[in-house]
């Protein structure tokens, strides 16, 4: 970072986490034997809920042909293949795009699924035939996958899916002193590493806070001001003609936040484990933050906000489970390597509803008809 003076704190988790030598910038990130895990990570179930899910949304908008899925912070594409194998009855329209902004972690997609180039996939597709547009879709040709590290320009109909994405994003701090609002910024330190610096929060970011929390918080109360989240959903609404976008993420208010110490809230991440403070090491851990959902609804309230164990037992978490544990008495009868994976299949439901833990993050809905 070459600027002088106290660097505001959304530079600062940018550039940690995507300039150059950052921590997703040099493909770390989420998964069993990396940095730290989340509900793909844990393993196919979450998935295979997801594909459940995929169809009752693709129902709901008259089961399009191609149905658009636009995975956002898709990381290693671990997600989408999860989702393919599960055999949705959307996947012969399904065209999957993975998006996710660090080229090293977009690199490993191929990988995952067999990616084409965006403009196939997002069609219209060449094929046998011309419509009164000179082109037409060509339908039951899915799954197509493709990759790309931003939203596509498209209007889209079907689906923007974003698990884990808004805790990622930068965002400012505001400290609450005797004299009113001020900034958190991190500084330089004689001996190198940066420091927490306050000054004065600039009218504009006071208001801000006033509104969010009013005047009367307690001193030294922090919250989080998270601009770079309502951007992203301002564009995805934009983007976005028909269907819905889903927003998984640990998410708590603003005024509850306030009554909790930020190192609560602000945390890092590296190596499977909570890593140092935001301003240690940078680069090297991951910084992310709780989500505000009412920060969100000054873009636009969410149809719809429930926990994740909710969310995934209106979409038949708890058949996929019964099943499990049905193969898994059949496997351990037989000793048959399905009755093992059944048997991880339970443990996997248990990780994914846990209220302390995964099932307690919040599935934010917004739909478009
Ligand atoms: C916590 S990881 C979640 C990865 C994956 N969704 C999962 O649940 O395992 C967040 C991911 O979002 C990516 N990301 C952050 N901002 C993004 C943006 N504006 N567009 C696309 N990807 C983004 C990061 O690079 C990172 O891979």
């Amino acid at each position: 970072m070459h600027r002088s003076g106290p660097i505001p704190f959304d530079d600062v988790v940018e550039t940690a986490l995507y300039g150059e030598g950052g921590f997703y910038a040099s493909g770390r990130g989420a998964g069993r034997s990396r940095d730290f895990l989340t509900s793909p990570e844990v393993g196919p179930l979450f998935g295979a809920v997801l594909g459940r899910a995929l169809d009752s949304w693709w129902d709901e908008i008259g089961s399009p042909d191609p149905f658009l899925v636009v995975e956002v912070g898709a990381g290693v594409g671990t997600l989408c293949r999860d989702i393919v194998a599960s055999r949705p009855r959307c996947t012969s329209a399904l065209r999957y795009l993975l998006v996710e902004r660090s080229d090293a972690l977009r690199d490993q997609h191929a990988a995952h699924v067999p990616v084409e180039p965006a403009a196939f996939v997002l069609g219209p597709t060449f094929d046998d035939g011309v419509d009164e547009d000179g082109l037409r879709h060509a339908p039951g040709r899915g799954p197509l996958f493709a990759s790309l590290p931003d939203l596509p320009a498209v209007a889209i109909r079907g689906v923007i899916l974003a698990n884990e994405l808004l805790d990622n994003m930068a965002f400012r701090l505001v400290e609450r002193t005797p004299e009113g609002w001020a900034e958190v910024r991190a500084g330089a330190t004689a001996d190198g590493p940066l420091a927490e610096v306050l000054v004065p929060a600039d009218p504009a970011l006071a208001q801000e806070a006033d509104r969010l929390v009013g005047p009367d918080v307690d001193v030294s109360a922090r919250i989080p001001l998270q601009h770079a989240a309502g951007e992203w959903l301002g564009r995805a609404r934009r983007a976005l003609e028909g269907g819905r976008i889903v927003a998984i993420d640990y998410a708590t208010p603003t005024d509850e936040l306030a009554r909790r110490p930020s190192h609560e809230w602000v945390r890092t991440y590296r190596g499977g484990g909570r890593g140092g403070r935001p301003l240690e090491a940078l680069g090297s851990q991951d910084i992310t933050c709780e989500v505000c959902p009412d920060q969100l609804a000054r873009i636009a309230s969410p149809t719809q906000d429930r926990s994740q164990a909710d969310f995934l037992r209106a979409h038949g978490v708890e058949a996929l489970v019964d099943q499990a544990r049905a193969d898994w008495a059949a496997g351990a009868a037989t000793g048959s390597l399905d009755g093992l994976k059944a048997q991880s299949r339970v443990g996997e439901a248990n990780a994914l509803l846990d209220p302390a833990g995964l099932g307690g993050f919040r599935v934010l809905e917004w739909l478009r008809n």
